[in-house]
């Protein structure tokens, strides 16, 4: 992957930066920002979609340059509630969308290599599916609610962040397990070329989901808890 050194401004051109990493296409499509900008801001266009134009650029930041911006000290300037509705659009995007898709290549890049391949690869992708399905629906129906209720301070007790932080699982663990089966131990695709699209699009997905998960357990847990402390 190249390496990004330009820390991102909002009031930059959303095309720039793009030009400047295009993986910003898949920050775009999480938060349903649409394409069509022509000339105008970050800042412009994130107050067209309704989101925090400096949470827009500190993910950006985040997903691209991580290495040269202080993560922590740039998030604790930042309110928390643009972030959880980022992570939810972000479950949308995956359980709609990301997620069937690969299904879908999956199913058609196995068609020519027998019933039992298809079968099995298929099964271990729907058990797979209806894991991260399981993990996200917790979150947007729990965790999510109860954190917004704390912020706005009409939370009821019975609850604490603590609960979730232990039963927080890792979702992108079989995601690589996939790939590796995919690509080390299972020859003979006809259309290797989708494969190559199908392997791709796993180490993207890889990439947002540990990306996802660090924003849950390293942001936003920790800024809870201490809310939760200064109650
Ligand atoms: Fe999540
Ligand atoms: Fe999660």
């Amino acid at each position: 992957m190249r390496g990004i050194t330009i820390i991102f401004k909002k009031t930059m051109k959303m095309s720039d930066l793009i030009d400047v990493d295009y993986r910003l296409l898949l920050l775009l499509n999480h938060l349903n920002i649409s394409l069509g900008f022509g000339e105008k801001s970050v800042e412009t266009i994130c107050k067209e979609h309704n989101f925090d134009a400096d949470c827009f650029i500190f993910l950006a930041n985040y997903f691209s340059n991580k290495a040269i911006m202080d993560v922590d000290k740039e998030f604790a300037k930042l309110p928390l509630q643009p972030f959880l509705h980022y992570l939810k659009c972000t479950h949308s995007y995956f359980l709609d969308h990301r997620l069937p898709n690969i299904r879908r290549k999956l199913k058609a890049v196995f068609e020519d290599s027998g019933a039992h391949l298809q079968k099995v690869v298929l099964d271990f992708f729907d058990k797979y599916q209806s894991e991260v399905k399981e993990h996200m629906n917790y979150e947007d129906d729990v965790v999510f609610p109860y954190v917004k209720a704390l912020v706005g301070k009409t939370h009821e007790d019975g609850y604490c962040i603590e609960d979730f932080e232990e039963r927080h699982n890792d979702i992108e663990g079989k995601m690589n397990d996939l790939k590796q089966i995919l690509m080390k131990y299972v020859d003979g695709s006809k259309n290797q070329s989708l494969m190559v699209n199908i392997l791709m699009e796993l180490y993207m997905s890889e990439e947002e989901l540990e990306a996802h998960s660090y924003i849950e357990d390293q942001l936003v847990i920790p800024r809870v808890k201490a809310i939760e402390d200064a109650e």
